[in-house]
């Protein structure tokens, strides 16, 4: 073999190895699932398309809409205000050099998913003014150089898990505006590290069954008493008024077998 041939050789082998680290299959499968689960009718990310999946990076730069790239790896998504529809698909985990995933301002339902919890490098997390469902995932709390959480304007239900206040590089956090319930955690509310930062009324505002400081406390024990006497007396009147109805009934059902049964008595009888 001459020295020429295996240069050539050494090049291919080279070359094969750059391109191998260049393309990521797990970049391309979160774009390829994300397409899938989002709708663009507004046409906004025309470029996206599985051709371009498998490459979405040169290097720092990027040719697909909202993608930018670092070391031919995505690191920031930044889809917002883009009237985009559809949910957010699990595999975004495979985008697991992202730092900042910033889907705001879109149309988006159902629910924030745990699987989001392997993006360990994520930093900002942005899924306000959407129409998102379900509990926020306590998984979250896995990410842990999170600074910003920002889901306002959303449709969340269930408790804000205590765990989040573990985030100790969390320094913005809104949730205001959903339909979350239950006691605010202290965690977020009133830090015990002088460090960190509280947060105040206004990242838990606008949620009817949120309660504990910096928003009011869980309403008072006099209303509640008198809704459980209301409901009491009420289911009360009720069971008589059906019971009274069964009587009722029952009483016209028999007085007209007994009716029927004299009448055919009657007929059976020979007239003397
Ligand atoms: C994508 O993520 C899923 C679940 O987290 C995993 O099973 C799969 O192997 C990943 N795919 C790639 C190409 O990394
Ligand atoms: C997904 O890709 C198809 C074409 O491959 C495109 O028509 C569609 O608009 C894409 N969806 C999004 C959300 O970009
Ligand atoms: C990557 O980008 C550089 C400039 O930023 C350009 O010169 C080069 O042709 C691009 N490579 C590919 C494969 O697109
Ligand atoms: C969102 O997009 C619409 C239409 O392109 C534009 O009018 C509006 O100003 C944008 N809003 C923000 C907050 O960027
Ligand atoms: C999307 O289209 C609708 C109506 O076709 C329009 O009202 C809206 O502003 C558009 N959104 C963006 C972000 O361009
Ligand atoms: C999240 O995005 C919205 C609009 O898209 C923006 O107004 C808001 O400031 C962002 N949140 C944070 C904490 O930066
Ligand atoms: C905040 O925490 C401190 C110490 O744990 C406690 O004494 C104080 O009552 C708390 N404040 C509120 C408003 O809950
Ligand atoms: C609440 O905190 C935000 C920043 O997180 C600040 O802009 C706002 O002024 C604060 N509001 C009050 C009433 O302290």
């Amino acid at each position: 073999m001459d020295v020429a041939c295996l240069m050539k050789l050494v090049l291919m082998l080279w070359i094969t190895l750059i391109t191998s680290i260049k393309s990521d299959p797990s970049d391309e499968a979160c774009l390829t699932h994300l397409n899938k689960s989002l709708q663009d009718p507004n046409k906004s990310l025309e470029n996206w398309n599985e051709a371009t999946f498998s490459k979405p990076c040169n290097e720092s730069t990027s040719t697909l809409k909202g993608i930018l790239c670092n070391n031919g790896r995505i690191y920031k998504l930044s889809l917002n205000n883009l009237s985009l529809r559809g949910t957010i698909s699990p595999f975004l985990s495979n985008c697991t050099n992202l730092q900042t995933l910033d889907l705001s301002s879109n149309f988006i339902t159902g629910p924030i998913p745990p699987e989001l919890q392997s993006l360990v490098n994520l930093a900002v997390l942005n899924l306000s003014s959407n129409r998102l469902e379900g509990e926020i995932p306590p998984q979250l709390t896995l990410c842990a150089y999170l600074n910003i959480i920002d889901f306002h304007d959303n449709l969340l239900t269930g408790p804000i898990p205590q765990q989040l206040g573990l985030l100790v590089r969390l320094s913005a956090f809104d949730v205001s505006n959903n339909k979350l319930s239950g006691p605010i955690p202290a965690s977020l509310s009133n830090r015990s590290s002088p460090n960190l930062p509280r947060f105040n009324a206004s990242s838990f505002e606008g949620n009817k069954d949120l309660y504990g400081y910096p928003l009011p406390p869980l309403r008072t024990k006099g209303l509640s008493i008198m809704a459980i006497v209301l409901i009491g007396v009420g289911s009360g009147l009720a069971s008589l008024i059906i019971s009274f109805t069964g009587v009722c009934i029952w009483l016209k059902v028999t007085d007209r077998k007994v009716a029927l049964e004299e009448g055919k008595v009657s007929h059976l009888m020979p007239d003397y």
